[in-house]
């Protein structure tokens, strides 16, 4: 088991990559703490595989959501292992025309606030591993551009984000690697809404998927075992790097 005895954090994990993550996670043995918001509401009980695997509450945009999350860590654990940034949002419609201030202040601020606070209230705990490891569940969409503006611009400051602190901790000399995933199209309730607001569905499913070079979606458990290689020791000369998961989608 590739994660035994390690502590981790995985947010928005009620639904989609996050649900695949912790369970994936779980199974490799780690102790888990798998955060929801609003769906997957009344999943908080412990289960029990080879891991551990157990639901929190978490709104990521609100800093004292966090500082109650890393309260109970703490004192349970004394040192956080893995941080998976993952919970995210994305507007049916999204371009510089149609999004309002609103709409993009809640993109930015679920995605590339949210992934930021992770990584700010949970240093401290970070510091406390061996060997702690912070994976951010960016997108494709910063290698293969689209219009989709606040998702896009929230995707690119989450890369950022994810360079600046792999530089940090390494003039800090602190034992934390952080690394962005990107996936392409994968099978979960955020692609198949998206997919359902556009005037023709299909059409738009089809040609997303011909835009890849592996002609069909992703299932979230091969975005998840990949978090898991770098969630792991077996990763342990990688940091600060940015991996497409996306069947060859941005070489296209
Ligand atoms: N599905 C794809 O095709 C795809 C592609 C590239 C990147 N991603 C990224 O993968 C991540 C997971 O998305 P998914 O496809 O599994 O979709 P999803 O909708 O199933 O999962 C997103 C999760 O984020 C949670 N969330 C939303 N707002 C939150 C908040 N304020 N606080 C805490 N949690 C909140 C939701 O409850 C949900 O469980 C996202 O960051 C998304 O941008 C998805």
């Amino acid at each position: 088991m590739r994660l035994k005895n390690k502590i981790a954090l995985v947010t928005g994990a009620a639904t989609g990559i996050g649900a695949a993550v912790a369970k994936h996670f779980a199974s490799e043995g780690a102790v888990t703490y798998a955060t929801y918001h609003t769906k997957g509401k009344g999943r908080h009980q412990s289960s029990q595989e080879n891991g551990i695997l157990e639901y929190v509450k978490m709104d990521v945009r609100d800093e004292s959501s966090w500082l109650e999350v890393r309260k109970m860590i703490e004192a349970r654990h004394g040192r956080l292992d893995v941080l998976v940034n993952n919970a995210g949002v994305v507007l049916d419609v999204d371009n510089v025309a149609a999004t309002t201030l609103e709409q993009w202040n809640n993109t930015m601020a679920v995605n590339a606030t949210g992934a930021f606070l992770g990584c700010h209230t949970m240093l401290e705990l970070l510091k406390k591993s061996e060997a702690a490891s912070i994976v951010n569940v960016v997108s494709s969409i910063v290698f293969k551009p689209d219009v989709l503006v606040a998702y896009a611009s929230s995707k690119a400051a989450m890369w950022g984000l994810t360079r600046s602190i792999a530089l940090y901790c390494s003039r800090e000399k602190l034992p934390i690697r952080c690394n962005s995933v990107h996936p392409g199209g994968v099978e979960t309730e955020m692609l198949r809404d998206f997919i359902e607001a556009a005037p023709d569905p299909a059409a738009v499913r089809e040609f997303a998927v011909q835009n890849q070079l592996i002609k069909r979606f992703a299932e979230p458990i091969e975005i998840a075992r990949f978090i898991a290689y770098l969630a792991s020791d077996e990763a342990s000369f990688v940091t600060g790097a940015a991996f497409p998961i996306d069947g060859g989608l941005s070489i296209n």
